[in-house]
């Protein structure tokens, strides 16, 4: 899928995540519980050495709670990080980490009893609302543009912590594949520099693999189809979005599926597993390794 990235401002908040991670206690990555794999910075694991991480699973109350717990379970398995599922409708549970985060450092690091942690997101996972739970009020946002950055911040938190906030530019983890269609899907990249029909189709067969339930209930549909078109034009019916010759008016069924993937109107679904992302990753090797082979019998 073809999106258009911001290479530039990237590349300046990679080289200020590079200079400031070494010199924290703590990393604390908010990410979508829907994709927690696709919503992740590629560069926390590259940069994190043993510093330790907690991993906010925000937005659970979207998300398909048996998932979220083998995502919870997954990322406890990695040493030095904890993984807790949270939303904002549960303003304490998210202020829980101020009490585990001094927990997780080791004495010899706290300079002077400041703990120094580095909040980091995607756009669109909660961030924000994360940070202004933490603090009890409402800190200014980073910005996402190009033309509204602001920099870095400094927040004071209770237990002696000090957050760092820095702009939550996306980055491009596209790959396997499905990460970008994932990123797509949960709102995090602009609906204006994504292909709109093509991410809504690929939504519409995971709905129709995944929750077969949960399409058939929200759209009243008798049976699943065969295709994700043939989908499309039983939602278009349903909805009355029709062109002509009885044909489904695509960008509107678009709007719909993925709005009220977004808005949790279908019910509680995630769009990746700790499985799935394995399976992914193993045939993505694989694919290397054979043009790696097919490059030296040349
Ligand atoms: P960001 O800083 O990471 O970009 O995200 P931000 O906190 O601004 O949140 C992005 C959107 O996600 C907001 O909705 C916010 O209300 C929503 N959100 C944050 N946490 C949760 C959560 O746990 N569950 C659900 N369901 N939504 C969450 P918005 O429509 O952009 O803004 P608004 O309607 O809240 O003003």
């Amino acid at each position: 899928m073809a999106i258009n990235w911001y290479p530039g401002h990237m590349h300046k908040a990679k080289k200020e995540i590079r200079e400031v991670i070494p010199k924290m206690d703590l990393i604390i990555e908010v990410l979508d519980a829907r994709l927690p794999f696709s919503s992740e910075n590629p560069m926390v694991a590259s940069l994190r050495r043993d510093t330790p991480c907690i991993k906010i699973l925000n937005k659970s109350d979207l998300a398909d709670p048996v998932v979220t717990q083998q995502w919870v379970d997954h990322i406890n398995r990695t040493s030095g990080m904890k993984a807790i599922a949270v939303n904002l409708k549960q303003p304490d549970k998210i202020r829980s980490i101020l009490d585990m985060a001094p927990a997780m450092v080791p004495e010899r690091n706290l300079d002077v009893s400041q703990l120094k942690a580095i909040i980091l997101g995607i756009p669109n996972v909660g961030k924000s609302t994360t940070i202004n739970i933490l603090a009890s009020r409402t800190v200014a946002k980073t910005g996402n543009e190009p033309a509204v950055t602001k920099q870095q911040q400094r927040i004071k938190l209770p237990n002696n912590i000090v957050l760092l906030d820095t702009p939550g530019f996306l980055w491009p983890k596209l790959a396997p594949e499905d990460c970008g269609y994932r990123l797509a899907i949960s709102g995090a990249i602009k609906n204006t520099v994504i292909e709109f029909e093509d991410v809504a189709m690929y939504l519409a067969e995971f709905l129709m693999q995944h929750y077969p339930d949960a399409l058939q209930q929200r759209y009243q549909l008798r049976e699943i189809p065969q295709t994700g078109i043939e989908l499309f034009d039983l939602i278009g019916q349903r909805r009355g979005c029709m062109r002509r010759g009885g044909i489904a008016d695509t960008h509107k069924v678009s709007e719909i599926l993925i709005n009220e993937f977004r808005d949790g109107q279908l019910g509680r679904i995630t769009l990746e597993t700790p499985e799935m992302i394995e399976n992914q990753l193993k045939a993505m090797e694989a694919a290397k390794a054979a043009i790696e082979a097919g490059k030296a019998k040349k």
